[in-house]
């Protein structure tokens, strides 16, 4: 593609522990190299980005203001809001996380939360949200991608973005605005221990003969029934790996507030 009709994209960093950047920069079909020189012009990314200070502010500013309208505005993180959004401030002028957040996505074409905590607070929600963090979507009024779990998979943050690029639309979405393409089948539903738990061998014990022997987890907790992501099959780290292939059950992270209504995570 030509320099020009790279999309711009800004990507900002809320409260958060930066494991979803971890995750994009797995990708590897397309690269992420190719992805910001082929696909995308990165404009402003705290973690891979070079400038610093003065310099970075100035270049937010500016992407606003030359692709205003154009750009895709990511967000991973939660955002402390209201009267408590000074639990986190940014860059020299110490504007707050919100103020950024409403002042980037006025000017977006398309709005993405990256992870747990921007599409439904994360962590830092979950009670008491000491910080009153909120998701994106409950920050500004237009609608948002919600590209779910702690974090999501490469693929999930990439295929999204590249939905995008290819089609210029955005993608299906469910009703917790997650893409239907990636989030639209319970994690039970493609589980390579599924047939364990269709013939009834379940794990009692963590380290038990049903451990050694990859039975389904069920009974340790396992909430790969009431969770919807697509973990067993794009798997994590380049595809190398995913919870339960590790030998631990799904704690449901792609949820609506699964710290809150999940747990306990390993039982009994
Ligand atoms: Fe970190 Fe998870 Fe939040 Fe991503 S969703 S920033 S991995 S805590
Ligand atoms: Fe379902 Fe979890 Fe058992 Fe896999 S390990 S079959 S997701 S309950
Ligand atoms: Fe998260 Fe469960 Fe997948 S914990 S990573 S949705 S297996």
């Amino acid at each position: 593609a030509e320099l020009l009709d790279r999309i711009p994209v800004i990507y900002l960093h809320m409260a958060e522990c930066t494991g979803c950047s971890e995750s994009l920069l797995r990708t590897d079909s397309p690269t992420l190299e190719s992805l910001i020189f082929d696909y995308l012009s990165l404009e402003y990314h705290e973690t891979i980005m070079a400038a610093s200070g003065w310099q970075a502010e100035e270049n937010l500013e500016r992407a606003m203001d030359v692709h205003q309208g154009k750009y895709i505005l990511m967000v991973e993180g939660a955002v402390p809001a209201g009267r408590d959004s000074f639990y986190l401030t940014i860059g020299p002028h110490a504007h707050t996380g919100e103020s950024i957040v409403k002042k980037a996505a006025d000017g977006a074409a398309a709005v993405i939360a990256v992870g747990a905590c921007a599409t439904y607070g994360g962590i830092q929600a979950a009670r008491p949200n000491p910080t009153n963090a909120r998701p994106v979507s409950k920050i500004i009024s237009k609608a948002v991608i919600n590209i779910a779990g702690c974090p999501p998979s490469e693929s999930n943050i990439v295929g999204t973005i590249l939905h995008y690029i290819l089609f210029g639309t955005l993608p299906a979405l469910d009703s917790f605005g997650r893409p239907r393409w990636a989030y639209g089948m319970r994690v039970h539903d493609m589980c390579e221990r599924r047939g364990r738990f269709d013939a009834g061998e379940f794990v009692q014990r963590f380290g038990d003969d049903g451990a050694r022997r990859g039975y389904c987890l069920y009974r340790v907790g396992c909430k790969g029934p009431y969770t919807f992501n697509n973990c067993a099959i794009e798997r994590f780290n380049q595809h190398t790996s995913w919870p339960v292939q590790a030998g631990h059950g799904c704690i449901g992270c792609s949820e609506p507030n699964f710290w809150d209504t999940m747990a306990p995570y390993e039982e009994p």
